[in-house]
C-alpha cells in the first residue's frame, strides 16, 4: 500500500488521466460513429464521432460552408455531430415545425437559452407552452392590419434612406463612387425598428452612422460563436461564467440597461394608442394576463425579448436586401425586368404602398429569391426530437436528438431541387428557370 501512495505523484496522476481520458474519447468515437443509432445518417465519420469538428467549424465562422461542402457530398440529411442532424430537403420544414402536441420539436435548451445575465425571452423560451404564451402577447403587431397601421412609420424612415443614399452619391455623380449598402440598410431597419418598439429611432440614417449599442453588437458576434460552443460543456459553461472579466460582464449588462431604460421610457410616455409592436405587446399581455394573475406579461420578459428582436428583425432584414441589391447589380437583365415591372405598375410613388407592392410578381420572386440565396441566419439553431422519436425525411430519428431544420439551404447548393412550387410566385416566363441561379 505505501509503494502503491508513493508512486501517486502528480505527475503520474497526470499521465493516468490523460490515459484515461484518451481511452475514454476512443471509445466513446468508436461508439457515436459506428454504433449509435444515428451512425446510419450519411455524413463523416468524424463529425458523426465527435462534436470537435462541428465545434471548431462554428467558432471559426465557417459552419454554414462547411455545411454546403457536406451537404453536396452527404446529400440532402447529413449528420454533424453524435446527436446532431441536419437537413436541406424541401420537406424537413414542414416535417420538423410542423407537429403539434407531444410530437412537437421544441428547441433545444442546449442552444436556446439567454446568455447569464440576461432575462427569458420569447426567442429563448423552451417550454411550449410560455413560448405559446409570449408569442400570442406579441402578435397584436404582426397582423396584417397593424403592418398597414404602422406603414407611415416605415415610409418615414424608406424615404430618409433613399434620400441619404442621394445626398451620399451627389458629389460623385456620373463618375460613380462606392455606396456601402450594408450599412446604409442596416441604418434604415434599426432606426424603423426602434420607432416600432420604442417610439424613438437610434438616428442611424440620420448621423450616417451606428448608433454605440449597435456597433458594439456587431463586435461581440464573432465572441458570441465561441460563448455559444461551450454550452455543450456545462461544466465549463460553469467555470468561465466565474473567469469571465468584470469589464465584460459590466458591458453585457450595459448594453441591456440601454434597452431597458428605452422599453420604460416608452411606458412612462404614452397610454399605447400608438400602432406599433410595443403598444400591441402592452394592451395584449395586460388583457391576457388579467385573465390569469392580473399583473401582466412580466416586464423582464417584455425587455428580454425586445432586446433580441433588436437584432433578429433589424439585421436580418438589412443583410436581406443588400443581398438583394448586390444580386441585381450582378445580373441587369433581372435588374431591367424588375425596374419594368415597377415603372409599368406606378405612376407615381404615391401609388407605392404594402397592398399594391404585394401585387408585384416579379418583385415578390425577387426577394423570395434572395431569402432563398442568401438566408441572413444561415444556421437555424436546433430543434429537438420528441421524447419517442420521429422519421424525418425517411430517417428514424432517437428522441432527444439535436437536429437543425436546414430549409434555407437546399435549393441553393443543388439547383436540381429548384421545384416549381419555390417559384410558385413568378409569372409562367423564361425567367424563371433562371432567376439568380
Ligand atoms: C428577412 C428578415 C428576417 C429573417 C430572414 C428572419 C429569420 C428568422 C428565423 C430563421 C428565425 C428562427 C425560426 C425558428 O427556428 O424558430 C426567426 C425567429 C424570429 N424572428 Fe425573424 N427574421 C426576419 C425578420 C424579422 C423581423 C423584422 C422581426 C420582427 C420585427 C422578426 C421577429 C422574429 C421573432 C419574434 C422570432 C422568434 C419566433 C419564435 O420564437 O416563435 N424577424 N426569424
Amino acid at each position: 500500500m505505501d509503494s502503491l501512495i508513493e508512486h501517486l505523484t502528480t505527475r503520474n496522476l497526470a499521465i493516468t488521466g490523460g490515459i484515461a481520458f484518451l481511452v475514454y474519447y476512443v471509445v466513446s468515437f468508436i461508439y457515436f460513429a459506428f454504433i449509435h443509432p444515428l451512425s446510419k445518417v450519411p455524413g463523416p465519420r468524424t463529425w458523426g464521432g465527435s462534436r470537435l469538428p462541428f465545434l471548431w467549424s462554428l467558432v471559426r465562422g465557417n459552419l454554414p460552408h462547411d455545411l454546403i461542402s457536406l451537404h453536396r457530398k452527404y446529400g440532402q440529411v447529413l449528420r454533424i455531430g453524435p446527436d446532431e442532424v441536419t437537413f436541406s430537403h424541401p420537406d424537413a420544414f414542414n416535417q420538423i415545425c410542423g407537429p403539434t402536441g407531444a410530437q412537437q420539436f421544441l428547441k433545444h435548451p442546449t442552444w436556446w437559452r439567454p446568455f447569464p445575465g440576461i432575462p427569458l425571452s420569447m426567442i429563448w423560451s423552451v417550454d411550449g407552452d410560455q413560448h405559446a404564451y409570449i408569442r400570442k402577447c406579441f402578435s397584436p403587431g404582426f397582423t396584417m392590419r397593424s403592418l398597414r397601421e404602422q406603414e407611415p412609420i416605415v415610409d418615414r424612415y424608406v424615404d430618409l434612406l433613399v434620400s441619404r443614399i442621394r445626398e451620399t452619391i451627389a458629389p460623385v455623380g456620373e463618375s460613380g463612387g462606392e455606396v456601402d449598402f450594408l450599412r446604409w440598410f442596416n441604418y434604415m431597419s434599426f432606426d424603423v425598428f426602434g420607432d416600432l418598439a420604442f417610439g424613438e429611432s437610434f438616428e442611424c440614417l440620420e448621423r450616417g452612422d451606428y448608433h454605440q449599442w449597435i456597433a458594439n453588437i456587431f463586435r461581440h458576434i464573432k465572441a458570441m460563436a465561441g460563448l455559444a460552443s461551450i454550452r455543450f460543456y456545462p461544466t465549463i459553461e460553469k467555470v468561465l461564467v466565474y473567469v469571465v472579466p468584470k469589464s465584460f460582464r459590466k458591458a453585457q449588462q450595459d448594453h441591456f440597461q440601454l434597452v431597458v431604460d428605452k422599453v420604460r421610457r416608452r411606458i412612462e410616455r404614452d397610454g399605447f394608442t400608438r400602432p406599433d409592436i410595443m403598444s400591441g405587446v402592452m394592451i395584449q399581455g395586460h388583457h391576457e394576463a388579467s385573465g390569469k394573475d392580473g399583473k401582466g406579461l412580466p416586464l423582464d420578459i417584455v425587455n428580454g425579448t425586445f432586446s433580441e428582436l433588436t437584432i433578429a428583425g433589424s439585421e436580418s432584414t438589412g443583410s436581406v436586401l443588400t443581398a438583394t441589391i448586390n444580386t441585381l447589380i450582378h445580373n441587369p437583365g433581372i435588374l431591367a425586368t424588375l425596374v419594368g415591372e415597377i415603372r409599368g405598375t406606378f405612376r407615381s410613388e404615391a401609388e407605392i404602398n404594402f397592398d399594391t407592392l404585394r401585387d408585384l410578381k416579379y418583385l415578390n420572386a425577387v426577394i423570395n429569391e434572395s431569402l432563398r440565396m442568401s438566408p441572413p441566419i444561415r444556421w437555424l439553431p436546433p430543434r429537438q426530437c420528441p421524447p419517442g422519436g420521429n422519421m424525418v425525411c425517411g430517417y428514424w430519428l432517437p428522441g432527444g436528438v439535436r437536429f437543425l431544420p436546414r430549409v434555407a439551404f437546399h435549393v441553393r447548393w443543388d439547383p436540381n431541387r429548384v421545384t416549381d412550387r419555390h417559384f410558385h410566385h413568378l409569372p409562367a416566363d423564361p425567367t424563371r428557370s433562371h432567376i439568380f441561379s
